[in-house]
């Protein structure tokens, strides 16, 4: 098969009341960090059921901003998963402190049992991934960094709107979301920050504006990480049924858990009690003996696009293999993750007609 296939991996979708908003910051003569970048915070705030939001241009520099209100300094060691994309450890690395790994459990997000075993003296935050659309077991994490009043920032790129306990991503300290094109929520590119204290709100405010307080008064060392008001604009809509978009995902997510059970091999993702998936991805475990070059590309000729998030461990690439920041910290369970991951598509453009040949495409691919 040539050309894009049929079924992608990740769609946006805009509408007209996304065209209208843009029109009207087009229209407005405030093209950044005005009054749509405002909205935007307002809504991420109530998303995120967090005192405040604050907008920055992507998710990298959301967690890079984050772990430097949080009072990581050079030096200092942020224990995080493996099991990642790279922007988790390059925030890291930027911050100049150095990564620990704890291994993941069975549904991909950092395991609790693990995180105090990587900790030493100098450890100073816990970076949980809420991986998928899944968040980790935020309640059992912030009781261990609290008993050693360590910070925490989450890493919600992935989870616009997930829970666990009932408690939204983003809610339980420091929350970093990502507007990247493919999340269930996007801006094209922007972040936010999220937070229930003042301080760490101002500081990130003037942090993302070059450190200034008031006007030409600069009181730190900033840098630009605002955000547009046409980026805002695209996503405040998304905000706005954001539970209608995570309610069709998490409808072709049963779907493909339904069809796929017929083949035991298939591990299938699993959704912790208590916790509500938002199905950034929907992710099966290959079976060891099946070559997943071979199925993506089986899929493919189907016209289905699958993904592989991530086909290493993140450290495992050359930029960080051998740098004195990164600790090759051993983690099996992750490394058999990122061996075995697929990810099919499960995003809310998909029709019933679609989810079905997703699942018998892949039933079909690795008998
Ligand atoms: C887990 C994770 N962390 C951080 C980021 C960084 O976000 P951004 O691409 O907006 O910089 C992303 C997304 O791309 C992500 O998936």
């Amino acid at each position: 098969m040539s050309g894009a296939p049929r079924i992608r991996i990740a769609q946006p979708m805009l509408g007209a009341d996304v065209d209208a908003l843009v029109l009207t910051v087009l229209h407005s003569g405030q093209l950044a960090q005005g009054p749509m970048v405002a909205r935007f915070e307002s809504a991420c705030a109530a998303m995120a059921g967090a005192r405040h939001a604050v907008a920055v241009s992507n998710g990298t520099v959301a967690l890079e901003a984050a772990l430097q209100v949080a009072g990581v300094e050079p030096g200092d060691e942020v224990v995080t998963t493996p099991f990642t994309f790279a922007a988790t450890l390059n925030a890291i690395l930027r911050r100049g402190a150095v990564a620990r790994f704890a291994d993941i459990g069975d549904d991909f997000t950092l395991d609790p049992r693990h995180v105090e075993a990587v900790m030493t003296p100098r450890t100073r935050a816990v970076l949980p991934v809420d991986l998928y659309g899944l968040m980790c077991d935020m309640p059992a994490l912030v009781a261990i960094a609290g008993r050693r009043s360590l910070a925490v920032v989450e890493d919600a790129a992935q989870a616009h709107g997930a829970s666990v306990d009932g408690r939204p991503a983003g809610s339980f300290g420091l929350g970093c979301f990502s507007f990247y094109a493919t999340k269930n929520v996007t801006a094209g590119e922007g972040g936010c920050i999220t937070t229930n204290d003042d301080d760490q709100a101002a500081t990130l405010r003037v942090l993302r504006n070059q450190g200034m307080r008031d006007r030409y008064e600069y009181v730190a060392i900033g840098d630009n990480w605002r955000m547009t008001d046409v980026a805002a604009a695209i996503a405040i809509p998304q905000l706005q049924r954001l539970t209608a978009i995570n309610d069709a995902r998490r409808a072709h997510a049963a779907q493909l858990s339904a069809m796929l059970a017929h083949d035991e091999r298939i591990l299938l993702p699993r959704v912790p009690e208590g916790r509500t998936h938002v199905w950034h991805q929907y992710t099966v475990l290959l079976p060891e003996a099946v070559d997943r070059d071979m199925v993506i590309a089986a899929m493919r000729s189907d016209g289905i696009e699958c993904g592989v998030y991530y086909p290493r461990l993140v450290w495992d690439h050359a930029a960080y293999r051998d740098h004195p920041q990164v600790h090759r910290d051993e983690t099996p369970v992750a490394a058999r993750a990122a061996r075995r991951c697929l990810s099919l598509p499960v995003h809310q453009g998909l029709t019933h007609t679609d989810v079905e040949s997703i699942a018998a495409a892949l039933l079909r691919a690795v008998r």
